[in-house]
C-alpha cells in the first residue's frame, strides 16, 4: 500500500443508501459532488462519496465481470469516478461477500480478486462490503480476509469499509484483516429509538475502535427527517428533531464513529449544515491517536439513559460528553477526578463549549450542566493552573 495514513482517523463522506436506496443515478451523485465543494462539506472534512447497493446489472458479464447499469450510469464508473476526483474528492463503492448482495444484486463470493482488479480500474478508493447471502458454510472472517487481501493487491489505494453487523465475532478478527472500518451495528433507522439503541449498543466496545479501523455505528441520519424512498429506513413518524439529530451527531463523533452522511444533502437546511459542519465536533472525532471515549457513570441515583462519556485527545485536552437520552431534563455531574485530574495537582478544567461555541469558564473539581431530554453538552477541557 502506497498511502500509509489510509484510514488513519475516522473516514468522513456520504452514502447514497439511506436516502435514496436503489434510486440512484450519475446525476444524483455529480450533483452531491459538487455539493461537497460549494455548500463547505468538502472543507469540513468530508471526502468520499459512496454508491452503495443496486448500482449493477443483474448478471455479470460473459468473463464474469459486474457491470454497471447503463441507464442508472450511461457514462459508466470510470467517467463517475474522474468527475469526483477532479473534485479533489474520493470515490467508494459497493459489493458483498455472498453470491448477492443484499438488495439481490452479484456478490463478490468466488469473484473477489477479479472484482478487486474492476473496481481498481474504475478508479475507486473505498469499498463497503457487505455480509448478504454468504454461503453457510463459509466463515465470515475469511471472507473479509480474502477481500482484504484482494484490495491490498489491486494496484489501488482502497480504504476497506467491512459491513458485518458486528457478527462472527468480528471485534476479535477484525483488525487483523487489514479492514479500515467495521459496521459493528444493526442497520440504522432514521428515529430516535434507533439512534439510542444502537449508541447504548457501543458504550462496552468503545475499547476495540481506533486508528487504521474504525468501530462504524452506520452511516448518519442527521437531516434526513423521515425523507427516505424506503420507509423501513425513514420512520413514518417523521424523522428527529434537530436536538436528536444533535445528540446522534455528538455521540458518533466523540466514539470515533466514520461520519457518512445519509441525508440529501442537495436540500439540507441550515440546522443540517451546521450540525454536519461543526468543526470543533468533528476536530474530536478526526483527533490523531483515535482514542475510544470511556464512560463515567454521572453522580447520581438513577442513571439509567444518562452517561459521559470522555475522550482523551492527542494535544492532553479532554472531550467530554454529557449525554441525556431520558424524556426529561436532568443534571450530569462530573467529578474530575474520574478522569485522572487528581486534587493534589491543583489544576482545574478550562470548559470550551462545542455546540454553543464558547468558553465557559474555569472549573474546580466538578462541572456539573442541565442537559435537556435527547439531548447533550458537549466540551473540550484544557488543564490549566
Ligand atoms: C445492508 C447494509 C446497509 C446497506 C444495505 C444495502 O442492510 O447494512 O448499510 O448497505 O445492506 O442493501
Amino acid at each position: 500500500m502506497e498511502n500509509k495514513r489510509l484510514g488513519a482517523v475516522p473516514p468522513m463522506g456520504w452514502n447514497s443508501w439511506n436516502t435514496f436506496t436503489w434510486d440512484i443515478n450519475e446525476r444524483l451523485i455529480r450533483d452531491v459532488a459538487d455539493k461537497f465543494f460549494t455548500e463547505g462539506y468538502k472543507e469540513a472534512g468530508y471526502e468520499y462519496i459512496v454508491i452503495d447497493d443496486c448500482w449493477s446489472l443483474k448478471d455479470r458479464d460473459e468473463e464474469g465481470n459486474l457491470v454497471a447499469d447503463s441507464t442508472k450510469f450511461p457514462s459508466g464508473m470510470k467517467a463517475l469516478a474522474d468527475y469526483i476526483h477532479l473534485k479533489g474528492l474520493k470515490f467508494g463503492m459497493y459489493s458483498c461477500n455472498g453470491t448477492h448482495t443484499c438488495a439481490g444484486y452479484p456478490g463478490s463470493f468466488e469473484h473477489e480478486f477479479q472484482d478487486a482488479k474492476l473496481f481498481a480500474e474504475y478508479g475507486i478508493d473505498l469499498l463497503k462490503y457487505d455480509n448478504c447471502y454468504k454461503p453457510k458454510q463459509m466463515s465470515g472472517e475469511l471472507l473479509y480476509k480474502r477481500m482484504s487481501l484482494a484490495l491490498k493487491n489491486s494496484g489501488r489505494d482502497i480504504l476497506f469499509s467491512a459491513c458485518n453487523w458486528g457478527e462472527d465475532g468480528v471485534y476479535q478478527w477484525i483488525r487483523e484483516s487489514g479492514a479500515h472500518m467495521f459496521r459493528s451495528t444493526e442497520d440504522i433507522h432514521d428515529n430516535w429509538d434507533s439512534i439510542k439503541n444502537i449508541a447504548t449498543s457501543q458504550l462496552d466496545k468503545e475499547c476495540y475502535t481506533g486508528s487504521y479501523c474504525h468501530n462504524d455505528m452506520d452511516m448518519l441520519v442527521v437531516g434526513m427527517y423521515g425523507g427516505s424512498n424506503d420507509s423501513n429506513i425513514g420512520s413514518k413518524i417523521g424523522g428527529c428533531t434537530d436536538n436528536e439529530y444533535k445528540t446522534h451527531f455528538s455521540l458518533w463523533s466523540i466514539m470515533g464513529s466514520p461520519l457518512m452522511i445519509g441525508c440529501d444533502i442537495r436540500n439540507a437546511n441550515q440546522v443540517t449544515k451546521d450540525i454536519l459542519m461543526n468543526p470543533d465536533i468533528i476536530a474530536i472525532n478526526q483527533d490523531i491517536e483515535c482514542r475510544g471515549a470511556y464512560r463515567i457513570e454521572p453522580s447520581w441515583w438513577n442513571t439509567e439513559g444518562i452517561f459521559i462519556l470522555v475522550k482523551a485527545l492527542a494535544d492532553g485536552n479532554l472531550a467530554i460528553g454529557f449525554f441525556n437520552l431520558t424524556d426529561g431534563d436532568r443534571e450530569l455531574a462530573i467529578k474530575f477526578w474520574d478522569t485522572g485530574l487528581s486534587y493534589a495537582s491543583g489544576m482545574s478544567l478550562s470548559l470550551y463549549d462545542c455546540w454553543e461555541h464558547k468558553e465557559l469558564g474555569v472549573f474546580k473539581e466538578r462541572y456539573a450542566p442541565v442537559v435537556k431530554a435527547h439531548d447533550c453538552v458537549l466540551v473540550r477541557a484544557k488543564l490549566v493552573r
